[in-house]
């Protein structure tokens, strides 16, 4: 059930999660589905009603950053303790930084990784809740495996209703993608996953050759997937069929087709019959478009179309984790 944030709900909360419940929570990024880190039967739950396959790690919220010494064992390697120092102006935020796991966590919430995966959310209630129960909460998103992040309480709802203890509700998220995953574990900073902490951002702290990404034009991509299990190609995908604009035949187009467009346009030339458009920003603002984009492909995900054409938009600052995020949900089912 949905709850608003007060502070007796955010106690409530606290209280289930301690006790070995569910409780979904809003992040600034997507709603999280949160458990006990230390609580080896929670997380489990978690990982079924999801369906997530085991191997795949959840990331653990912590509040205050100095919790972090609970879950991980940053102190082990002076160079991964001094990256960590430098990245810690991005908490909270959305930011996950991989750090050599602490051996008291249990293994089941790295996915049987050594490292695990940590962040500080950019949320008041996801600092309340966490400063509730005490203690760090292991949290995916709050979605079934690979279909689209929820970015409201409405959203964990449709999937999960009454299956889990709690749902508290922070209203939308403001960014509304899944934060920037980054690994402290090798020579370079690897970024595993693009977010709302650019890499451009990442540049104001670090120099080119310390950072490593997985962009198409990194060679690396391949061994990313391994790396970060969670990347597999197919995520964050609605049940309609989704195109890239430019990646299709328009002259091929089947019935039934919605658009979603980054920003408007006033050319009326050249209009095709399209059942539904939706216009993310009046201004193709990334940000805006981030922070609607899973929404909408929800919504139009509902409307019976037989595909969903999709904008594209420049593959820098946020709009290349936009591209990511909408490549997966492109990519061809398996
Ligand atoms: O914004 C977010 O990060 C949201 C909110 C709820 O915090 N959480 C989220 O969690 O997106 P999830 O489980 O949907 O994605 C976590 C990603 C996965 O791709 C996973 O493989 C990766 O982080 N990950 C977690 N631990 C890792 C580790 N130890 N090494 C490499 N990748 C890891
Ligand atoms: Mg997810």
């Amino acid at each position: 059930m949905i709850y608003p944030p007060t502070q007796a709900n955010i106690e409530k909360a606290g209280t289930y999660i301690r006790e070995g419940g569910i409780v979904a929570f809003p992040t600034e990024t997507v709603y999280g589905l949160g458990a006990s880190a230390f609580n080896e039967a929670a997380v489990k739950r978690i990982f079924e009603l999801k369906s997530r396959p085991a191997f795949d790690p959840l990331i653990v919220h912590i509040w205050p950053a100095s919790e972090i010494g609970l879950v991980a064992d940053p102190q082990s390697n002076p160079l991964i303790a001094s990256r960590l120092a430098r990245l810690g102006m991005f908490w909270p935020g959305p930011l996950s930084l991989v750090l050599p796991k602490h051996p008291m966590l249990p293994r089941i919430v790295t996915g049987g990784k050594n490292s695990v995966a940590v962040r500080v959310p950019g949320h008041p209630v996801a600092l309340a809740l966490l400063r509730a129960c005490g203690m760090p909460v292991a949290a995916p998103s709050a979605n079934p495996f690979s279909a689209v992040s929820p970015t409201s309480a409405q959203h964990v709802e449709e999937a999960f209703g009454d299956r889990i203890d709690m749902i508290l509700d922070g209203g939308p998220c403001k960014i509304g993608i899944e934060s920037t995953v980054v690994s402290l574990l090798e020579e370079k900073i690897r970024i595993l996953r693009p977010g709302a902490v650019t890499e451009e951002q990442l540049l104001e702290v670090f120099s080119r050759d310390q950072i490593c990404c997985v962009r198409v034009d990194c060679k690396e991509q391949d061994t990313a997937e391994i790396r970060s299990p969670g990347m597999l190609s197919r995520h964050y995908a609605p049940k309609t069929p989704i195109a890239l604009k430019g990646s299709i035949d328009m002259d091929q187009l089947p019935t039934r087709v919605g658009l979603i467009k980054f920003k408007e346009d006033r050319d009326t030339s050249n209009k095709m019959d399209f059942c539904v458009t939706s216009t993310l920003s009046k201004t193709g603002d990334p940000k805006e478009v981030a922070a609607r984009l899973f929404a909408t492909l929800r919504n139009l995900d509902k409307q019976g179309l037989n595909l969903i054409l999709v904008d594209c938009c420049a593959e820098e600052g946020l709009g290349r984790a936009i591209m990511d995020r909408l490549r997966r949900a492109a990519s061809p089912k398996k």
